[in-house]
């Protein structure tokens, strides 16, 4: 069942004065895909959507979106994507309502799709309030709203739950769920692993403007699990942690035999033990602060 790629990035690389923001890029979306572009601040996220999007140029290599060379985009290619960004304007002095209304009016977008993105972003009963006066989140669901109204192709999202409370990005998620159900392509950035576990098909690990690791999240967490343990939590209440060894076999099949075991989990790296591994640097912490980890530490990280 393979589905139309829609976004296609052959080996882009892209300097800025003395510094390589991405280096080689190679990757594709399909419609009704989720793709996480992972990375701490300043590996090179928004670059990268500003290339795809024809708001920057690269330096070298290959960016198409919907059979388009990116560098060749003109206004219309608007009506096939939705982008969501820090500096996605509304305006601030009129209604929910009314700042739909008017981006419906100019992407020719029956109003009877404005009730149902309300509706769908949870934003219908606050649709009389000004824009200005909306909290943080509702604010951000306000520019996703706007952004789906003409069911875009393609919706590119740039963080689009940093800082929101967890509530908040649940309901974002679930949207984003939704939308790729209707077939949207969905490349979205973020440092919040979490978020890309349970909402991504596959994600690119970003670091330093290059590409780690791009598999499915449960692909790389299975590659990742070098030190295979599980956690077994036993009927007197005790939790052991056992490994392959054929000690700890033994003790499994003893536990086993003699029903004591309440629970049985495999130990698996988090996302975020996958990053540090994979690229030896963490990911909540700025790319110019973010010292890499010595083999040490990295181990630490991966073992919970
Ligand atoms: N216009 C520019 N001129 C020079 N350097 C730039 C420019 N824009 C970005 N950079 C540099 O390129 C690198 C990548 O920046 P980018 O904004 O793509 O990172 P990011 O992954 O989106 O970070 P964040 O998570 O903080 O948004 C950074 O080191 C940044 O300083
Ligand atoms: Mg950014």
């Amino acid at each position: 069942m393979s589905q139309k790629i829609v976004l296609e990035l052959n080996a882009v690389s892209k300097r800025y004065k003395t510094e390589l923001a991405l280096k080689d890029i190679s990757l594709t979306l399909s419609e009704g895909e989720i793709l996480g572009f992972l990375g701490p601040s300043g590996a090179g996220k928004t670059t990268a959507i500003k290339i795809i999007t024809g708001q920057l140029r690269q330096t070298s290599g290959e960016a198409r979106i919907l059979g388009t060379a990116s560098e060749n985009l003109d206004a219309s290619i608007y009506e096939k994507i939705g982008v969501v960004s820090d500096n996605s304007g509304v305006y601030e002095k009129m209604t929910v309502q009314r700042n739909l209304e008017i981006f419906a009016g100019i992407l020719e977008v029956p109003k009877s799709r404005v009730t149902e993105v309300l509706q769908q972003t949870g934003l219908y009963e606050h649709r009389k309030k000004p824009a200005g006066k909306l909290s943080r989140g509702q604010g951000q669901r306000l520019v996703l709203a706007r952004a789906v109204l003409h069911r875009p192709r393609i919706l590119f999202l740039d963080e689009p739950t940093s800082g929101l409370d967890p509530a908040t990005a649940v309901q974002i998620h679930e949207m984003l769920l939704a939308l790729k159900k209707e077939g949207m392509a969905i490349f979205l950035t973020t440092h919040n692993m979490e978020e890309a576990a349970c909402l991504c098909d596959r994600v690119a690990l970003l670091c330093r403007g290059q590409i780690a690791e791009l598999d499915s999240p449960e692909a790389l967490c299975i590659k990742y699990n070098t030190k295979k343990q599980y956690r077994v939590r036993l009927e007197n209440n005790t939790e052991v942690t056992l490994t392959e060894s054929p000690e700890d076999i033994g003790k499994l099949t003893e536990y086993l035999k003699e029903n004591k075991v309440v629970t049985l989990h495999s130990c698996e790296p988090t996302l975020e033990q996958v990053f540090l591994q994979a690229t030896g640097y963490r990911l909540n912490v700025d790319q110019g602060n973010n010292q890499k980890h010595s083999g040490e530490t990295r181990r630490k990280g991966v073992v919970r």
